[in-house]
């Protein structure tokens, strides 16, 4: 998708929203004054200003030395070692703040448990030391596939206590995409559940990773560790599969942290790109605690007495910094729920803001869209004057949306922090800070401290203010991603530590020596506002989720029925792209309507429900020019019912666009 294909409210938005003045009063940063200081001395005094911030951090050997920039390989806090497990659990138990709640936790059918930082370190540790005698050593790879339960924390915790490197697949993802992720990683662990709950219904993740593993197609897995959740029938591999509970039974509560240096791989996270196999993204440790940590105290503005929730998924990036990561890196509270908005009503998000007195919302535009097509009567049903402050990620939000939520979930009172980022970031990178920067509907408005935006275009020349262009990083951050994993990572003794350095250039730094590219097409407004517009490669962003045109190509040609595809965005009102195939069947092939489904479900296998596609149209060819490029802003106007615009003479076959735009009949 190029900038110009997608249209962007900038101009006419112009209503801002000041910080109410109580919340600036109580707010970390409390004014534009400190904002612009904060971010001056951030990019002036970049030593000052992270050891300020890292003091409060716990180091085994504290850093001497910033950052090693060999663009693009960047090493932050090169020198020091830490755990991070240790700066989001001991350090607070130490602190004497062991009785406060880490996460209230409720489960979709209603049941509940209360877990405090002592009761989390307790079973991180427990889990640890049954990782250890499972055999894992420093370096090994751990796959997780599990439901929105505590245990799944813990095992994330556990892993980066004994220096493992955690790869958790969301449980929407299918057999073959947890295959194709376990293999990519090497992992010799799976960590999964019999089940887990999905708007009544049971998730079966444990037959999810048996299919996976079926046929001996995951050599380098030992063991599958299993939580029982749903008390599902499952079937058992004796000596492969083990009971969590059984792993943790004899250990001690005990559990020293190994002292790691600042790179070491935290953690691998799968995100789609351009080509059709996912790129693992390597996190390490120092950066990416420090700065997942410092984003959420500022962006959050958390406090003792906030009861914090993120609805996102700690299967994807959303979960692990502003679930997991940074948000225990504060010591802060938070609410974890398992399940659907609207199981069993469409009310439960406001119950559950009401039940425990939330008081920072973090949620998707995808979200806010559906709740305002569900009605106001739902959260209007629910006391929700505990929250304070509100945020939003995953996609632009359009105008609309920020002002329902503004005024029905927030009461007229809440500011809104539109928070710009991504799998590759790490946290959060544009964004209002809540007690300083002013709001206007859609825009991220302006950069964290330590980060340096800029729109430039093709060529990498700085645009003006009000041009549309790509959006790039122009320094690099602590918590931006080390590369692409390939074997070997984190291993001692291994030279892989830059992992698969090829693909990790071409994609990000090849168009820009220097400077990091982030796919995304923005505009800077006059105030120096930044409006993310949209991904101007070709992967697409589905309710917030990122899925590849690619890879849905290359589920739809493993069909045998098919002989080729062409999957392109389409605007939708609710998930903000939807997904529209089109494809060509091998000769002989009816296009019934049973292909149709069996197509459709054969996509859901390969990569998982969510990436099905919402329009699949069946043609004789794909529209081509005469040098053999599918058109795809062609089929974009198509899928999206648009008269076809532009230039299509160098079509190969006119006929082609008739039949696909359904002509014909
Ligand atoms: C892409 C990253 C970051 C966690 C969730 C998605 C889009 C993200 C915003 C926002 C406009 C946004 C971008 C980005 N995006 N946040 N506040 N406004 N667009 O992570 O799967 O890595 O996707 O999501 O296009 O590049 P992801």
């Amino acid at each position: 998708m190029t900038t110009d294909q997608i249209s962007h409210q900038s101009s006419e938005a112009s209503q801002l929203f000041e910080p109410p003045a109580d919340f600036a009063a109580r707010a970390h940063i409390g004014s534009m004054e400190q904002y612009h200081e904060l971010y001056r001395r951030s990019l002036e005094e970049p030593e000052a200003f992270w050891r300020e911030i890292t003091d409060g951090f716990e180091w085994m050997k504290p850093w001497t030395e910033l950052l090693e920039w060999e663009p693009p390989f960047a090493k932050w806090f090169v020198d020091g070692t830490t755990n991070i497990s240790v700066n989001c659990l001991d350090r607070h138990v130490a602190a004497g703040r062991g009785d406060r709640v880490a996460f209230y936790w409720e489960g979709e059918p209603g049941d509940t448990r209360v877990i405090t930082y002592s009761d989390l370190l307790r079973d991180v540790q427990r889990f640890a030391n049954a990782l250890r005698a499972l055999g894992l050593e420093r370096g090994d790879r751990v796959l997780l596939y599990m439901p929105m339960v505590p245990e799944l924390p813990v095992a994330m915790l556990a892993c980066a206590r004994l220096g493992l490197v955690h790869s958790v697949v969301f449980g929407g993802f299918s057999a073959d995409a947890i295959r194709d992720r376990v293999n990519d990683a090497g992992a010799s662990l799976v960590i999964t559940a019999d089940g887990g709950w999905r708007r009544g219904r049971v998730i079966p993740l444990k037959g999810n990773v048996d299919a996976a593993l079926a046929d001996d197609s995951c050599p380098s897995v030992g063991n599958v560790v299993v939580l029982k959740r749903c008390e599902n029938d499952i079937a058992w591999i004796e000596g492969r599969d083990v009971w969590w509970d059984d792993a943790v039974a004899d250990q001690s509560d005990e559990c020293p942290a190994e002292d790691l240096p600042a790179e070491h791989p935290l953690y691998i996270l799968y995100t789609s790109g351009t080509t059709g196999k996912p790129k693992g993204v390597v996190h390490t440790t120092a950066g990416y605690m420090v700065y997942t940590a410092t984003t959420a105290k500022l962006i959050f503005d958390l406090r003792d007495d906030d009861i914090y929730w993120c609805t996102a998924d700690i299967g994807w990036v959303t979960g692990h910094s502003y679930i997991v990561y940074g948000i225990l890196g504060n010591g802060a509270t938070s609410v974890i729920y398992e399940g659907a908005p609207n199981a069993p009503k469409e009310d439960r998000f406001w119950a559950i803001v009401e039940k425990y007195g939330v008081t920072v919302l973090y949620t998707a535009p995808t979200a806010i869209r559906t709740f305002v097509r569900w009605g106001e009567e739902h959260p209007d049903g629910h006391d929700l004057t505990s929250l304070r402050l509100l945020g939003t990620v995953g996609e632009p939000i359009n105008p609309d949306a920020w002002l329902w939520y503004h005024r029905v979930i927030g009461g007229g009172r809440c500011p809104i922090v539109d928070t710009w980022w991504q799998t590759e970031t790490g946290g959060v990178l544009i964004t209002p800070l809540p007690g300083a920067i002013a709001q206007k509907p859609g825009s991220a408005t302006l950069p964290f401290p330590g980060t340096e935006p800029q729109i430039v275009d093709e060529q990498g020349e700085a645009l003006p203010d009000g041009t549309r262009g790509l959006l790039v990083l122009n320094r690099p951050w602590p918590g931006m991603l080390r590369g692409i994993y390939k074997d070997g990572w984190g291993v001692p003794g291994h030279p892989g530590e830059h992992g698969d350095a090829e693909r990790f250039i071409e994609q990000y730094w090849a168009k820009f020596p220097g400077r990091y590219l982030t796919g995304d097409g923005a505009v800077r407004d006059s105030d120096g506002y930044f409006w993310i517009i949209g991904r101007v490669d070709d992967t697409l962003n589905v309710s917030g989720h990122r899925i590849g045109t690619a890879e849905v190509e290359s589920a739809l040609v493993s069909h045998a029925a098919v002989a080729e595809s062409a999957v392109v965005g389409t605007p939708d009102p609710i998930t903000g792209e939807a997904i529209a195939a089109f494809v060509t069947l091998r000769g002989g092939i009816d296009a019934s309507d049973a292909m149709h489904a069996e197509l459709t479900a054969h996509v859901g296998e390969k990569l998982g429900r969510f990436a099905r596609p919402k329009q699949l149209r069946f043609a004789d060819a794909l529209p081509k020019t005469r040098s053999g490029k599918i058109m795809r802003r062609l089929l974009r106007d198509i899928a999206a019912g648009r008269e076809v615009a532009g230039d299509t003479t160098t079509l190969e076959d006119l006929t082609v666009l008739a039949q696909l735009r359904g002509d014909e009949e």
